[in-house]
């Protein structure tokens, strides 16, 4: 059991991983505050258990005036930031939302964490800021040299953060996991994607000829990777968060084809992703100093994410119709 804290306010609790950690948080018996925007990636009904055991605020964080109000009333001693735009595609069709969320709403809590003396700020980054890697692990004082516009906007917060760290004092830690997949994520991410098309007997589109590697990590394990740094991350410093399992995106759609009893042959490639990056792969010797492991392996995440996806199918089947367009407008057929 973690130690309680009494007052976190967690930006994007209404997300895949922000949910993830206010529910173990709650768990564990933390006070916490959600604000989120609740847009097409955000669901209430990650936190239906438990309901009624944080306040929510659906508030956008750019939305300044409406989130000082928040932090004056609430006095929350610590923020873990989670709340952005998320995903790489649409960064590419557009990157406006990006820009405003990512970069604008983070400006926004650093300064009013500053003029409210937050005790400590969890920034939410990404390995993707490092770009890729052909060989080789990220250590956290490697140089950014994000890849596409999503990643780009990740940066650029970390560097607003690194800027007022300097120049402030901020009280901030920054925290850069690598691809999370588990319960409740929504099915524009690889994992759910290739999940629910299966399930559906509908072809898995795979970009390029799926050799891009990622490191793969279950959210719980990041989850409680956050809440190590909570206790015993150092102000003005920056962790990775990776599992060391790093498979190609064609083995990982193989693999849970074979889990779910399903042909190869739904796999379709299709046209790569602009700027696609190759691989990416974090050192995490950092964290594990801090007692930190990862507890969850790959094959035991995925049958977990498998029975979740069966049990909660019409969650991930009532996203599709958002889906849709999206999906055409994405995934080109290639040959
Ligand atoms: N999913 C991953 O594999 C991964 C890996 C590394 C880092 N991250 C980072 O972790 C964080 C959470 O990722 P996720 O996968 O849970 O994302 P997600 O897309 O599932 O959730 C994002 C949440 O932020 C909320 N949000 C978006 N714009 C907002 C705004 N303007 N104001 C308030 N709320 C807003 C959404 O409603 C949603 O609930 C992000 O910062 C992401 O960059 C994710």
């Amino acid at each position: 059991m973690r130690p309680r804290i009494s007052k976190i306010l967690v930006t994007g609790g209404a997300g895949f991983i922000g949910s993830t950690f206010v529910r173990e948080g709650i768990r564990c018996g933390c006070g916490i505050t959600v604000v989120d925007k609740v847009t097409y990636a955000g669901d209430l009904a990650r936190l239906r258990e438990v309901q009624g055991q944080y306040t929510l605020y659906k508030t956008d964080i750019c939305q300044r005036q409406k989130l000082e109000d928040i932090i004056r009333r609430e006095k929350p001693r610590f923020i873990v930031h989670f709340a952005a735009e998320t995903h790489v595609d649409r960064s590419i069709q557009d990157v406006a939302a990006f820009i405003r969320t990512n970069v604008m709403g983070t400006q926004n809590l650093i300064d009013l964490s500053l003029k409210f003396g937050i005790e400590k700020f969890f920034h939410v980054s990404t390995d993707e800021v490092y770009g890729e890697s052909r060989e080789g692990r990220f250590l956290e004082d490697s140089i950014l040299r994000p890849g596409n516009p999503y990643a780009a906007t990740k940066a650029s917060a970390e560097w607003l953060i690194k800027a007022a760290v300097r120049t402030f004092g901020f009280p901030a830690v920054i925290v850069r996991p690598a691809n999370n997949y588990g319960p409740w994520q929504y099915p524009e991410k690889f994992v759910p994607v290739i999940i629910l098309k299966a399930l559906n007997n509908q072809n898995i589109p795979v970009y390029g000829k799926g050799k891009q590697i990622r490191e793969w990590l279950y959210v719980s394990d990041c989850a409680a990777g956050i809440f190590t740094l909570l206790h015993k991350g150092k102000i003005g410093e920056t962790y990775n968060i990776g599992s060391y399992f790093e498979q190609s995106n064609l083995e990982t759609a193989r693999m849970i084809l074979r889990y779910l009893d399903k042909s190869e042959n739904l796999i379709q490639f299709v046209e790569d992703r602009p700027g696609h990056d190759f691989r990416y792969s974090v050192d995490c010797a950092k964290i594990r100093q801090l007692g930190w492991r990862p507890q969850v392996s790959f094959e035991e995440g995925i049958s977990g994410t498998i029975s979740w996806a069966r049990d909660n199918f019409s969650w991930l089947k009532g996203k599709v119709k958002y889906l849709q367009n999206h999906w055409k407008k994405v995934y080109r057929k290639s040959g």
